[in-house]
């Protein structure tokens, strides 16, 4: 394992890490919605991600993010380009979907009772709300299916080829040589 290695930033982490545990939480809030009526708390929680999904996007684009490591292969390397490229998507459309499903079903839509969402949908009907739950369900769930092959890659690199592609990640690891 190289010593010298260069790991993400704090704020890169920090996004990561607090998205996850939020991502995961409102991900079996909202298959335990029937029972547990939080569906305030799960809109709001999507909100947030969406939020932070958007400052995560930008932070991206503008601040230096290391380099793929030497050692992956070129098969490697594109694997995880075009996963990282699809949970950014995820990110987004998981709760653009929940956004269209409220309006579609006609209810307004206030992010922490601090601003009111405008209306992306005039019409309300009934069959347009369960097609984008249908969406949300299914976008959801391909989600969480990807994710949690990012996880097995990010374990089998760490424990299987002894590389520091996970510990570029871990909190309060080194930024630079
Ligand atoms: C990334 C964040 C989100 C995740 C991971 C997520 C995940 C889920 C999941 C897994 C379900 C249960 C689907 C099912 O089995 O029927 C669900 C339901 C629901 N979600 Fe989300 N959601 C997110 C964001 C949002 C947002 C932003 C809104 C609205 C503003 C929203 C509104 C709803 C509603 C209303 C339901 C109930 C659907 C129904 O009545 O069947 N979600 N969500
Ligand atoms: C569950 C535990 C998780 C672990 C152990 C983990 C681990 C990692 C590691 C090691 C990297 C760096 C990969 C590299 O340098 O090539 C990474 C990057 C990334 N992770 Fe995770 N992750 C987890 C959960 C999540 C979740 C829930 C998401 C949901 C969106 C996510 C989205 C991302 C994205 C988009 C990147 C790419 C960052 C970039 O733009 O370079 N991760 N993760």
């Amino acid at each position: 394992m190289d010593q010298n290695y260069i790991s993400y930033g704090k704020v890169a982490k920090f996004l990561h890490w607090t998205m996850a545990i939020l991502l995961l939480l409102n991900y079996f809030l909202g298959l335990t919605l029937e029972k547990s009526s939080l569906y305030n708390f799960h809109k709001q929680t999507g909100l947030t991600i969406l939020l932070l999904a958007i400052i995560r996007i930008i932070w991206r684009i503008i601040d230096q993010y290391p380099a793929p490591i030497k050692s992956l292969s070129m098969m490697e390397r594109s694997g995880a380009k075009l996963r990282h490229l699809s949970l950014y998507l995820f990110m987004l459309s998981v709760p653009l979907s929940g956004i269209l499903m409220v309006n579609a079903h006609g209810y307004e839509l206030s992010f922490w009772g601090v601003y009111t969402l405008p209306t992306f949908i005039e019409m309300q009907s009934e069959s347009g709300g369960h097609v984008f739950a249908e969406i949300h369900e299914i976008l959801a769930n391909s989600m969480m299916a990807i994710i949690g092959i990012h996880l097995l890659a990010a374990l089998k690199h760490h424990l299987v080829d002894k590389n520091e592609v996970l510990l570029r990640m871990i909190p309060f690891s080194r930024r630079g040589k």
